[in-house]
């Protein structure tokens, strides 16, 4: 893997189809706050997860020459669909490191034998060879049950993460499985993560849920460590949308992130500054 620019005022680009990857640059900016942040939400192609995987490969190989174009210093896949479809192609084109996402199957079997395991994620990523090569690495003895949510990803684009509609469409998908025979659930697409109480208030606390960021982020502090700091924390907000109101939407759900993550209304007002740029 290509290493990074050491010192480099460039930006760390992440993307995803819309919101979800939100979850991932909130956790980035608590772990690296003093670093510049460069976030693509492609809006205006999402839902990423019902696609064909050639149409989606085409679609997010564009995204990704577009920020590497840009000049970005390291890419950050903050979505699990895309990476099915594309992390290996986008891996041979460029020449800056990638890091990708995968619904978090190998945390979950951690010491777990015999256990239920519920991994939601989106049609696409379930479907794919990474998804099976994954199952096969890691299932042991464990019964490991799908659940694809097709129209999820949707509801929370349009009507954000807090609306009614997510509560009752989270209901629908969960009612076919016995929740006490559940140990764990993965939350396999970064928009599940959004939603993440949701989750545990449907399923009950007994159930542990388990999401791909923490190891999306060891990785990038990994390829990170040699590096100094830039000074200020700037983060750049851009969509496909072509709506207008679209980026600053994004910023509020950021900002609502980063005070879930223990980070001061005041720390935000004085440390990040954001910029916006629409295409
Ligand atoms: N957030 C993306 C993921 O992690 C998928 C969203 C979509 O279907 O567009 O898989």
């Amino acid at each position: 893997m290509a290493g990074v620019t050491k010192g480099s005022e460039r930006p760390i680009g992440i993307f995803d189809s819309g919101l979800g990857g939100l979850s991932v640059l909130a956790d980035l900016i608590v772990e690296r706050p003093h670093d510049h942040y460069l976030y693509y939400a492609d809006t205006h192609y999402a839902p990423y997860g019902i696609k064909s995987r050639e149409d989606l490969e085409k679609r997010v190989l564009e995204v990704a020459d577009q920020l590497v174009t840009s000049g970005i210093r390291l890419l950050v896949i903050a979505c699990n669909t895309a990476t099915s479809a594309a992390v290996e192609t986008i891996r041979k084109k460029t020449a800056i490191p990638v890091v990708g996402m995968e619904p978090a199957l190998k945390p979950a079997v951690v010491g777990s034998a015999g256990n239920t395991i519920l991994v939601a994620a989106t049609p696409l990523t379930l479907r794919e060879k990474k998804f099976a090569s994954l199952m096969e690495q890691w299932r042991g003895s464990n019964r490991v049950l799908l659940l694809p949510c097709p129209g999820l990803v949707e509801i929370i684009e349009k009507e954000g993460p807090d609306a009614s509609e997510v509560d009752e469409k989270l209901k629908t998908l969960v009612a076919p499985y016995e929740c006490e025979e559940i140990h764990r659930l993965v939350l396999g697409c970064t928009h599940y993560v959004l939603i993440r109480h949701k989750w545990q208030q449907l399923m009950g606390d007994n159930v542990q849920l388990i999401d791909g960021n923490k190891g999306t982020l060891r990785q990038v502090m990994r390829l990170l460590q040699e590096e100094g700091n830039p000074a200020e924390t700037r983060v750049t907000l851009k969509s496909s949308s072509l709506k207008p109101e679209t980026i600053e939407h994004m910023q509020h759900i950021l900002v609502k992130q980063l005070i879930l993550r223990g980070i001061t209304e005041d720390f935000i007002q004085q440390h990040i500054t954001f910029f916006t740029e629409e295409e």
